[in-house]
């Protein structure tokens, strides 16, 4: 008997990319139910050929079934997830609401399938989407060298606001283009043709949420309690991928031709390097993707044992919605 699934927040950027996610790699449900808010009820999506009535959101909405992929904020995650696991499904949720409970796991299935296994609040987190792509690149670096310490900048693209962020760069382009003042609404200061070092609220340290969560989320997925992460996340005026560029040390010498020679056999990332003919990965190449493509690795100039790289991967697909699948393949 195949599970039944539902999207809460089917009508938002990463809810309609894991409906497409769902009928691109088949995955075997029984039944869909998309759940919105009350202004998208009646709204109709299509799926497998087949029209799919959006409903509205409420406690009473899990009754039969078996696994919830939540992507609504995490204020929606944090009143309906519980309702949800009370009611028997398995939570996926990819807000950030649950991530740091030590009784959810926070799972990136290349990475560390087996802790979805142990979930007694019947939830399971999808880890932040830049920490999600950063540790497809650097996870099989430490099973070759042994992870240390990271220092990143990101390069992170609209979408990662979700529809209203793409909307935003849209609309200030075109005012741009045709002399029209304008004013930034989700954005703390204008978005195109400009880059702003703020992505999500600033805590009392100076990093950004955006920033720790690279720390904190990157030792509970690599279980190394002792990890060191400082990182600067930047929103660009590019529509979909973000890109990292990391300075990574580790615990043994390091080795380029055996840093590119890590990531053979691993699925989900791939080596695009190639200096000599200017192939390096950018967003745009990996947009629409599943694959996260490493590029630029040399060894570092300022540290001992440490590589420098760079990182692109759809954020949209294997920073939210695609990891959610692949962890309800996993169920
Ligand atoms: P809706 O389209 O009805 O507003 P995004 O991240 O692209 O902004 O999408 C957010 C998603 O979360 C949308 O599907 C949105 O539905 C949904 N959502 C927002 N608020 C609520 C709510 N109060 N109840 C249910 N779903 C919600």
């Amino acid at each position: 008997n195949h599970p039944h699934v539902a999207i809460v927040g089917a009508t938002g950027a990463v809810g309609v990319e894991m409906l497409l996610c769902l009928e691109q790699r088949n995955f075997p449900l029984s039944k869909l139910k998309l759940l919105a808010s009350a202004r998208s009820a009646g709204k109709k999506m299509t799926f497998r050929g087949e029209e799919i009535t959006v409903e509205e959101l409420t406690h009473d909405s899990f009754g039969d079934v078996d696994i919830a992929l939540f992507s609504a904020g995490g204020g929606i995650s944090l009143e309906y997830g519980p309702s949800a696991a009370a009611a028997g499904a398995v939570v996926i949720d990819n807000s950030s609401a649950f991530r740091m409970d030590a009784d959810v796991p926070l799972v990136v299935p290349e990475i560390n399938p087996e802790a979805a296994k142990n979930r007694p609040r019947g939830i399971i987190a999808n880890p932040n989407c830049t920490t999600i792509i950063s540790l497809m690149a650097l996870a099989p670096l430490h099973a070759a060298f042994g992870l240390r310490s990271i220092i990143a900048s990101t390069y992170q693209a609209v979408s990662g606001s979700g529809a209203q962020g793409i909307v935003e760069l849209e609309e200030q382009m075109k005012a741009i283009a045709s002399d029209q003042p304008f004013t930034p609404k989700i954005y703390p200061r204008q978005i195109a043709f400009n880059v702003i070092p703020q992505v999500d609220a600033f805590t009392d340290n100076g990093y950004t949420k955006e920033e720790l969560k690279m720390l904190n989320e990157g030792r509970k997925i690599m279980d190394l309690p002792e990890l060191r992460v400082s990182c600067t996340c930047v929103r660009v005026p590019v529509y979909r991928s973000h890109s990292v560029s990391i300075t990574a040390q580790f615990e043994r010498p390091v080795d380029v031709a055996a840093a590119r020679a890590a990531y053979e056999g691993r699925p989900g990332v791939n080596v695009v390097d190639d200096p000599s003919a200017k192939l390096f990965p950018v967003p745009l190449d990996t947009t629409g993707k599943d694959d996260c493509l490493v590029g630029r690795i040399r060894k570092n100039l300022v540290f001992d044992n440490a590589l420098d790289l760079w990182v692109v991967g759809d954020q949209v697909r294997k920073g939210a919605a695609l990891n959610a699948v692949q962890i309800a393949e996993i169920l």
